[in-house]
């Protein structure tokens, strides 16, 4: 099957949920793997933003008010070390709320470029980024930045890219290494990255971040097999599926998995997936950083870490990468 017409992300409607072709070819890959898997990327569509926003202010869900107090404390001293005239550069700007703290504290910052595969994303960051700082160019960029990207050129000013939220934790090691370089060739030349990560820590405080009490990340997880089921033709049932965080000591992450409660075949674009009682669809990682591993991953996509800013009981990171 091939597309015939694909929708413009910047201009499509966003209440459109049309079979995605993409999203059936990723879903038959995944799903007929061992173990199954699905890309997490398919976990944000307007559902799956509306989930994470709440995610991300639940009582166990320490990062994202961690790092914003990181940005907050140590504001005076991140302007300082990045000096004026920032084109801040935000892959997964999430709501805006962050981007308005740094580029606040920053000196004259020139111009913001949000960047995300989801339109929602990027209206409502531009959105509340240009009401609170009005007379900043923003240009919003639709691009998946999990990929190759590039950037929109004549940006006057120093290439500032920010990537908080520990999003590199959700790439494979390798795969953060590769983005990490992507985005430094994009950024270009006197590249600087303003980079949030999470810290390893106590098991129990991790898996609760990821189940939480409420169940807003069980719903998030599994929204993935809605959407399967809205866009691409899929007839899961998902309350035959129940949401898992777990802690993988050895490669230092929490895994989600979505685990079948009971053996069950389910129908996507004319193939049968079967799963067997306990089996998982293996749908994200949040990789945990040890300071020298994360400064190590910097150095080997060619940055240096020049600053490092912590909050006092050391739960999450905040690094100034040089070029
Ligand atoms: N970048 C976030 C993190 O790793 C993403 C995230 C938070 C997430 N909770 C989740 C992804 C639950 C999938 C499921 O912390």
């Amino acid at each position: 099957m091939s597309a015939l017409v694909s929708p413009d992300p910047t201009t499509g409607p966003a209440t459109a949920a049309p079979v995605s072709d993409e999203l059936v070819a990723d879903a038959l890959a995944g799903l007929s793997a061992t173990p199954k898997t699905l890309p997490c990327k398919w976990l944000y569509d307007s559902e799956g933003t509306r989930l994470f926003e709440a995610i991300t202010r639940l009582p166990e869900y320490y990062p994202t008010r961690t790092e914003m107090r990181i940005l907050d404390h140590h504001g005076p001293d991140i302007a300082r070390a990045i000096g004026p005239g920032a084109v801040v550069v935000e892959f997964g700007p999430g709501d805006g709320l962050k981007a308005v703290r740094l580029l606040s504290s920053l000196e004259d910052p020139a111009a913001y470029l949000p960047v995300d595969i989801a339109p929602e994303w990027l209206e409502a960051a531009a959105a509340r980024v240009a009401e609170a700082l009005p007379g900043l160019r923003v240009r919003p960029v639709v691009a998946d930045f999990s990929r190759a990207f590039d950037l929109p050129g004549g940006n006057a000013g120093a290439p500032l890219g920010f990537f908080p939220g520990s999003t590199i934790g959700n790439f494979a090691p390798e795969e953060a290494v590769a983005f990490l370089r992507r985005a430094r060739a994009a950024l270009g030349p006197g590249a600087r990255m303003l980079l949030g990560a999470d810290l390893v820590k106590d098991t129990d405080v991790l898996r609760a971040a990821y189940d939480d009490a409420a169940g807003v990340t069980a719903a998030f997880d599994l929204n993935l097999l809605h959407r399967l089921n809205r866009e691409a033709g899929a007839d899961f049932d998902p309350a035959a599926f129940r949401h898992e965080a777990r802690w993988n000591p050895g490669a230092e992450r929490i895994e989600m998995h979505l685990v079948a409660r009971t053996a069950q075949s389910v129908r996507i674009a004319g193939r049968t997936i079967r799963f067997a009682p306990g089996e998982s669809i293996h749908t994200e990682n949040s990789h945990k950083y040890r300071p020298a591993h994360l400064q190590a991953l910097a150095e080997a996509a060619g940055w240096r870490a020049a600053e490092m800013w912590t909050d006092p009981d050391r739960l999450f990171s905040v690094w100034l990468l040089e070029g």
